[in-house]
């Protein structure tokens, strides 16, 4: 059975981050056939091309590179700010994204989770997020959406979903997401 490593990025950086809690309840759920892991964002120097230059990038930025570039995939969990991606986890993309041709996020399968305290659960960064991974060429699990509302209510204190329509939902979408990464990578292998 082949193993796909899953870098799972998450869009907030506060210490009680629903987010988090939730990319954490997510891998949780993983299937066998997924190896999830959180890679840090919070310390990625804002994007600046003349960091590019020598003496070479900043060593977070080598290191955020190289643990994407070792990913076979990469889940984003985040919450909205001001109806868009947070620039954080835009930072982040940004940062991998150059420089130019050699983007670690090229082909690499996608999953797209946002959440939300309020009711519409962050549809509108779900979006703004993947209209960048349409030009990053990362193919997007479709179905099933997740726009995670009342995220404030939906783990317990021990970081375990409260409700089984939550979980088993959520299972569903490890699951399409693993055979998503099956398919995109035999496909891959079959050009
Ligand atoms: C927010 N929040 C928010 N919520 C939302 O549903 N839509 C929005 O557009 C925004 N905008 C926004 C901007 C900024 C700058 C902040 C700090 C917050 C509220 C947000 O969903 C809430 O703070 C979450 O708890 C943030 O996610 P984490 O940190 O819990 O993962």
């Amino acid at each position: 059975m082949r193993r796909f490593k899953v870098a799972v990025l998450v869009g907030s950086l506060r210490k009680g981050s629903y987010s988090r809690a939730l990319a954490r309840a997510m891998i949780g759920l993983a299937p066998e056939t997924l190896a999830c892991e959180l890679v840090a964002i919070g310390e990625l120097p804002l994007y600046d091309s003349d960091l590019e230059e020598p003496p070479g990038p900043p060593p977070a930025w080598s290191g955020f590179r190289a643990a994407i570039g070792a990913a076979d995939a990469v889940m984003f969990v985040t919450p909205e700010y001001n109806r868009s991606v947070p620039g954080a986890l835009k930072n982040a993309l940004d940062v991998g994204s150059r420089p130019p041709g050699r983007s670690v996020w090229n082909g690499k399968p996608a999953a797209v989770v946002s959440n939300s305290p309020g009711a519409m659960g962050g549809f509108g960064a779900n979006h703004h997020l993947r209209q960048s991974l349409v030009f990053l060429n990362m193919p997007v699990l479709q179905q099933p959406e997740a726009y995670i509302g009342h995220a404030d209510s939906l783990l317990t204190q021990a970081g375990e979903f409260a409700s089984a329509g939550a979980r088993d939902y959520l299972d569903g979408l490890m699951k399409a997401f693993a055979g998503w990464i099956a398919r995109t990578a035999s496909a891959a292998a079959a050009d």
